[in-house]
């Protein structure tokens, strides 16, 4: 490239990479995904290595991460907080460049050697400094050589121990990642939703927010997690002779670390765990955009040193981005079971978070308007886990003045409609309070029809196996079922006669449906689809009533003394049952031979185990986890998902992870599963 134009490039890429380091950093409110950033980074580290004399001390390229906050105290890092090289290659050709590299400097071209592959998660690095075993203080990485002191706010993630277990080094500093878990990140994201408040772009930012956040009570609204990954100053404390060892004694003084981890030699190694992690990034609770491979022996790291502020032994190794740009074509409007009007961005396909991404979720009316996504615009497309793509926010083109975006181009739902469902002409309405738009039609509504079908059939409902989106799709199109009861009058003939079925698959959809009618009270009573009443509130229901016909005739006053029964739960279930339509439904079901065990509830009556919660971890030798949970819930005992001060006991077993860590922090009674049949056989 010409000098000149070098020169300008280069101007142009500093200014863009400051204005969007500012957005993410300073405001939290990032512009573009962190691909593109990185791209324009890469491009600007490519051309000052290719021209040096461009390179100018206010490069951004010479800055390791954002700017200190103001209203957060310095904190000067005892020893420098570094990043790493980040291997370009994200084909299995970057393990084998990394372990090229390693040996080659280590002058053992035919060595194996041992490294530790970790998980990079994808939050806010925090530097904890311990002295004599007690937290004294939290920082951000900052600039790498001073962050900002966080203490207050890394003080709210309760994974992390304000005190280590045996251990009173006079200094032992931890170093980690704070980041958000998807459950978290949705749960905040669904209630910023409904209040119609601003959501977080993603989990990461959700945890720069977080920890930024000067109010600490804030911060705790916004619950965030931690793993362990290395030291920082250490003093009076011998340290392993591996990193592997040095995170297994970090998991031994109670500090969260991530279970998977693993020990591998060699290249083949490397590239056996990226592939693992690949194939379960989806399923994780929590973001990560790559893994980490690091030698496993310190004298070997020793050895190999630094490169300006990089590790030579450490790189990581990225996976596909889970953002993209993308542009919308179209607004597309889907009617759910309930009812509810979602905005669907149409999208010009892309490629992220490892599948190909054509529609994305704009949650509703209020959320398209906030955030402004119109036809035409590039936007940020976001696919993390089995969750479904969303538009994260609108790329404004610069050269496009604010005010031609004029506001009556702004997203209309009712406008957009004519008022009128897309799917079967009824009217729709919005309530007050209520953030969706729905169609008044109910189950006249074909696209209501087809989704409380798919809803009736799914796994955790009446579990009909086989009975997918395309086969209701043509039972509803073709008018062969209007009701749930029609379901079970379908014939071998007419399924026979559908496209893309044979006399086999047809046989099995009606053994599949024979079979779904022996079912319990609460599948059956999630599977009628009432609004807000999900798997949990069914199962509550079913224990504290025992039959079908109690909860039919349930005042409110009635329901509302069921265990986390709230006013809008009992006023749905009153008007679900009151509707003469609805308890047709559920008699013909019952005629058609659909069943379950009554029994006498425990209304008045208190189980055993009643306001006892336990939490279940690892595996147990000889019961599995779906088992002990359903010995528990028999006794009235509550099965939670994370340990809290509330938790009467936890259930460990082989490899129980940080749930085990966490009971004994909290001194939280463990049991085993010989302790829980001990407890299970006195209470019986
Ligand atoms: S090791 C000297 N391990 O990735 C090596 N970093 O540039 C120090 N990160 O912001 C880093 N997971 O916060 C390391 N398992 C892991 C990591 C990890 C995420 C982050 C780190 C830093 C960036 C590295």
């Amino acid at each position: 490239m010409m000098q000149s134009v070098a020169a300008q490039r280069a101007a142009q890429l500093r200014a863009e990479i400051e204005r969007h380091s500012h957005q993410y950093y300073v405001l939290d409110a990032p512009l573009i995904p962190d691909a593109e950033y990185d791209r324009l980074f890469r491009e600007l580290q490519a051309l000052e290595a290719e021209h040096p004399e461009l390179s100018s001390l206010d490069t951004p390229t010479l800055r390791v991460g954002g700017k200190i906050l103001d209203g957060f105290a310095p904190v000067r890092h005892a020893v420098a907080m570094l990043s790493i090289r980040t291997e370009t290659d994200i084909s299995d050709g970057g393990a084998l460049a990394f372990d090229g590299r390693v040996k080659r400097e280590l002058e053992q071209p035919g060595a194996e050697i041992e490294y530790i592959c970790e998980l990079k998660f994808d939050g806010l690095a925090i530097n904890l400094r311990y002295e004599k075993g007690l937290l004294v203080q939290a920082a951000t990485r900052g600039d790498g050589e001073s962050g900002e002191d966080v203490t207050q706010n890394i003080r709210t993630i309760r994974q992390i121990p304000l005190r280590l277990k045996d251990c009173a080094a006079p200094v032992l500093e931890v170093r980690g990642e704070a980041y958000m878990a998807r459950r978290d990140f949705e749960r905040y994201n669904e209630k910023q939703r409904e209040l119609g408040l601003p959501t977080l772009v993603n989990p990461r930012n959700g945890a720069a927010g977080s920890i930024r956040q000067l109010d600490p009570a804030l911060a705790a609204r916004r619950p965030l997690s931690f793993f362990a990954y290395g030291l920082g100053e250490v003093q009076g404390w011998a340290l392993p002779a591996t990193h592997s060892g040095i995170l297994d004694a970090l998991a031994a003084f109670g500090v969260p670390v991530c279970a998977e981890r693993a020990v591998v030699r060699g290249a083949a190694g490397l590239v056996a765990f990226h592939q693992r992690v690949a194939e379960k990034r989806d399923a994780l609770p929590f973001d990560i955009d790559g893994v980490v491979y690091k030698v496993n022996s310190l004298a070997l790291q020793a050895q190999l040193g630094f490169i300006t502020r990089e590790p030579r032994w450490a790189v990581a190794h990225k996976f596909p981005a889970e953002e993209q740009l993308t542009v919308v074509r179209d607004i597309d409007i889907q009617v759910g079971r309930t009812g509810k009007l979602t905005p669907v961005a149409k999208l010009e396909p892309v490629f992220v978070g490892g599948t190909t991404v054509s529609n994305a979720t704009l949650h509703n009316e209020d959320e398209t308007r906030r955030k402004d996504v119109r036809i035409g615009d590039t936007v940020i497309v976001r696919r993390a886990g089995d969750v479904i793509p969303e538009v994260v926010g609108v790329v404004l083109d610069p050269s496009i003045p604010q005010g031609e975006r004029k506001e009556e181009y702004r997203f209309d739902l009712f406008k957009r409609l004519g008022g009128k469902c897309p799917v079967c002409g009824s009217h729709i309405v919005r309530e007050a309070g209520e953030a969706d738009w729905r169609c008044a039609g109910g189950l006249f509504c074909p696209a209501q029809r087809k989704q409380a079908l798919l809803h009736f059939a799914s796994r955790r409902a009446m579990d009909v196996e086989g009975l997918g989106d395309k086969l209701v799709e043509q039972l509803v199109d073709g008018g062969l079922i209007r009701t749930l009861p029609d379901l079970y009058r379908l014939d071998l003939a007419t399924l026979a006669g559908l496209e893309r079925m044979a006399e086999k698959s047809a046989q099995n959809i009606l053994n599949a449906l024979e079979k779904s009618k022996q079912a319990t009270l609460n599948r059956f009573l999630f599977a009628l689809g009432i609004r807000h009443v999900g798997e949990t509130t069914a199962k509550d229901l079913a224990c504290y009533f025992g039959k079908l016909d109690a909860i039919m005739q349930a005042t409110p006053e009635q329901l509302l003394n069921v265990p986390d029964v709230g006013p809008v739960v009992a006023q749905s279930l009153v008007d679900f049952f009151a509707e003469p339509h609805n308890r047709e439904v559920v008699q013909q079901l019952r005629a058609l031979g659909v069943s379950w065990q009554e029994h006498e509830g425990t209304s008045g009556q208190v189980l055993p185990l009643t306001g006892k919660t336990f939490v279940l971890t690892g595996t147990l030798p000889s019961m599995s986890r779906d088992e002990a949970r359903a010995k528990l819930e028999a006794l009235g005992a509550k099965v939670a998902g994370s340990v809290s001060k509330k938790t009467d006991f936890v259930v460990a077993g082989a490899e129980a992870g940080s749930k085990l860590s966490r009971a004994q922090e909290l001194g939280v009674p463990v049991l085993d599963e010989a302790g829980l049949v001990d407890l299970l056989s006195e209470l019986l």
